[in-house]
């Protein structure tokens, strides 16, 4: 059945999945991006009716998983375990619904895995060679690329990563790089032979081409698929040696599947373990001849690995193809990639510790469109948007009519429907808006239901309640207009719902009534409503520069400290600006003359010369200097100091000097060749 007919003829069965999440890392907003727009997509399916499962699950398996639970002490079990709890926690709080979040470290992936790896071997796709790799002999174990640093054989630049440059941009194979070392124990890698076994991509050449261009997807993807194309397809590397994390290949003992091979068969073993306990038939959904519509959810850094492998495995083996795999792009924050330095690579978790989550689903949702661009968090524009739209516009409507209807009109709807163009104009956009759910063109969704937001305001706006509430014989009149304002915020949170679940959720209890899509339809009259109850805040910039501060420190890079350094003892100042810094004049002066001063037990009388004008500075350094020892030095003063009367005379700036006192004081002293009067920046 096509989209098409599906969508006018009845129910459809889906299966969502969104890319699965490395179990040795934080859900961040790069993550969130995705399962939003995922969880958006899905409960949209839902709210018209359809069968619309989702699932996902974290991606277990691989090197940097268990180098890291080595470096925890930990089996790698347990810390996927602890990992997996996290990220599902974390994403529910963002009220992301998945069916089922599973992890890949299960015994339905490992069936799944064995049997379409058995397939492709009985149909041929699999064949095996002797490779060379570097392996580092300390820790007895064969390295990826990214474990493997060194000099860039292009340009020479040191430090550079095993398989490409950031200097001058080259990629390489890890065995031409220059003086390589193993990032796990910093020993020099020797090459050494292991016998590989590898996937037949380029026989799906064929297939892979045609099902790019079949719709599944974005158009502006499968042009760069097909430069892939144009390179040509290799053999696919679908074996890791122990030690490994991972699942072992049949028939071979320590030979590891690739993590990539069982990840997204992860998505199959995610459903399965669904469908075993909720009485959901697998199979009808991964059948070749399934009716059902499979849709992955990724971003664009993954493509190859879903658009190319992953079609030609489930193809190769005997299962149905994905009907669609949406691309998105990555986000940037204020315009640039997040960055751990300026606290803008924010933690989901981070996130809910300052802000409710249905900002973030709304802000997303608002500028999520179909294609592949990268999605741009801008903090004023989230503000804005947020208080402007959602509290000053859509809520409001709510807030603005209820007290009436509660205090005047015993809680209840009025029977009339004062004006039906309107109402109308409000139902009929619910195709257009189902439409843009559909296609992923949430932003316009999002527009065209604001639009209407507008509308009902200025239909509040024109009838002003406040003002009729206060004339005796425009009562009816008043509670017509109410009980409109309520039913058109009703639709708005309809067609919100895919968004806002909590919103929704709110107005539901509100209203007394559950919305579907269909709900769009209907008008409530002579309807019971509750007391109204404020819904959603206004977004407070505090908030979020609070959560970029705890972003920042959430980092835990600070260069490890000891504990009896000065640093430690005192640690640094509040940051400053450079213009504050820039108030500050430091000059150096030559110390011209240097005397005891009468029944002062701390300081000394300096005479400073600026090269020109001479300053009398008293300096508390009596108990680390003899005056005979400064004269005739250099050394560098406050010289913009406002003057400061003291007991024993006016002092005129200030000499620097460290230390914590006593004996322990250092003035400071330039290197030779600096003159009087020479400014210090
Ligand atoms: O890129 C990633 O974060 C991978 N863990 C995604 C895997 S998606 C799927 F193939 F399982
Ligand atoms: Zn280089």
């Amino acid at each position: 059945m096509s989209e098409q007919s599906q969508l006018t003829t009845g129910k459809r069965r889906i299966l969502v999945t969104s890319a699965l999440p490395y179990a040795n890392g934080s859900i961040h907003l790069g993550h969130l991006l995705e399962h939003i727009q995922t969880d958006i997509w899905t409960r949209f399916q839902r709210l018209r009716g359809h069968e619309c499962y989702s699932v996902c699950a974290d991606d277990a398996h691989g090197t940097p998983v268990m180098l890291k639970a080595q470096e925890l002490g930990i089996t790698p079990e347990e810390m996927v375990a602890r990992t997996r709890a996290e990220h599902h926690q974390d994403l529910c709080d963002f009220f992301v619904d998945y069916n089922n979040y599973y992890v890949t470290h299960s015994p339905e992936n490992q069936h799944f895995c064995e049997e379409i790896y058995n397939r492709l071997d009985k149909a041929g796709y699999i064949s095996k060679r002797t490779i060379n790799q570097l392996f580092d002999p300390e820790k007895n174990m064969f390295l990826p690329d990214r474990f493997v640093k060194g000099t860039c054989p292009s340009c020479g630049a040191e430090d550079q990563n095993g398989d490409s440059c950031d200097v001058c941009g080259a990629t390489y194979s890890p065995t031409e790089v220059k003086n390589p070392r193993s990032v796990v124990s910093g020993a020099t890698p020797v090459l050494k032979e292991s016998e590989h076994f590898f996937f037949d991509l380029p026989q799906f050449e064929g297939m892979l081409k045609a099902w790019i261009r079949s719709g599944a997807i974005q158009e502006e993807m499968a042009n760069k698929l097909q430069e892939w194309f144009e390179d040509g397809l290799q053999q696919w590397d679908i074996s890791r040696d122990a030690p490994y994390f991972g699942f072992e290949i049949p028939g071979a003992p320590n030979k590891f599947f690739y993590v990539w091979v069982d990840a997204p068969v992860g998505y199959m073993a995610s459903f399965k373990n669904f469908c075993d306990s909720n009485n959901v038939d697998f199979d009808s959904f991964w059948n070749v001849d399934s009716d059902a519509e499979l849709y992955h959810f990724i971003g664009k850094d993954i493509t190859y690995f879903h658009c190319l492998f992953w079609p030609a495995m489930l193809e190769g083996a005997g299962y149905r193809k994905p009907t669609g795999v949406n691309i998105h792009g990555f986000v940037t924050v204020n315009g640039a990639k997040m960055s751990k330095s300026r606290g803008t690579f924010i933690k989901g978790r981070t996130y809910l510790d300052h802000l409710d989550p249905e900002y973030l689903r709304y802000y997303f949702a608002s500028k999520l469109g179909d294609g592949v661009t990268d999605i741009d968090l801008n903090f004023e524009d989230f503000a804005q948007k947020v208080n402007s739209d959602l509290v000053g516009k859509v809520v409001n409507i709510a807030s603005r009519c209820a007290s009436f209807i509660t205090k005047r009109f015993d809680g209840k709807l009025s029977a009339n429907v004062l004006e039906p163009e309107l109402v109308a104009q409000f139902q009929n956009a619910s195709e257009t808006i189902a439409e843009l759910f559909e296609k992923r063109k949430y932003h316009q969704a999002v527009r065209e239901i604001m639009a209407l937001a507008d509308k009902a305001n200025q239909f509040i706006d024109t009838n002003a309640p406040w003002v009729t509430i206060k004339d005796e014989t425009k009562q009816q009149f008043t509670h017509d207009v109410c009980s409109l304002g309520i039913n058109l915020f009703r639709i708005l949170v309809t067609y919100l719902k895919p968004v806002l679940p909590i919103l929704a959720q709110k107005t539901e209890a509100f209203l007394n009534d559950e919305l579907s899509w269909e709900s769009a339809q209907t008008v409530l009259t002579d309807h019971a409503i509750n007391k109204f109850k404020p819904m959603m805040q206004r977004v407070e910039m505090d908030k979020i520069n609070a959560m970029v501060e705890a972003s920042k420190e959430s980092l835990n890079t600070a260069p490890k400290i000891d504990p009896n350094s000065p640093l430690a003892k005192d640690p640094i100042s509040e940051e400053i600006t450079y213009e504050d810094f820039a108030k500050v004049d430091f000059r150096i002066a030559r110390i011209a003359n240097a005397e005891h001063v009468e029944k002062a037990d701390k300081l000394l009388r300096l005479e400073l010369d600026l090269g020109g004008e001479t300053r009398q500075v008293f300096a508390g350094i009596k108990s680390a200097y003899a005056p005979e020892d400064l004269i005739g030095k250099h050394t560098v003063m406050v010289a913009n100091l406002a003057p400061r009367k003291m007991r024993f005379g006016m002092s005129e700036g200030m000499v620097l000097a460290a230390g914590p006192g006593g004996k322990d004081l250092y003035i400071l002293e330039p290197h030779e060749g600096a003159q009087p009067g020479m400014r210090v920046k």
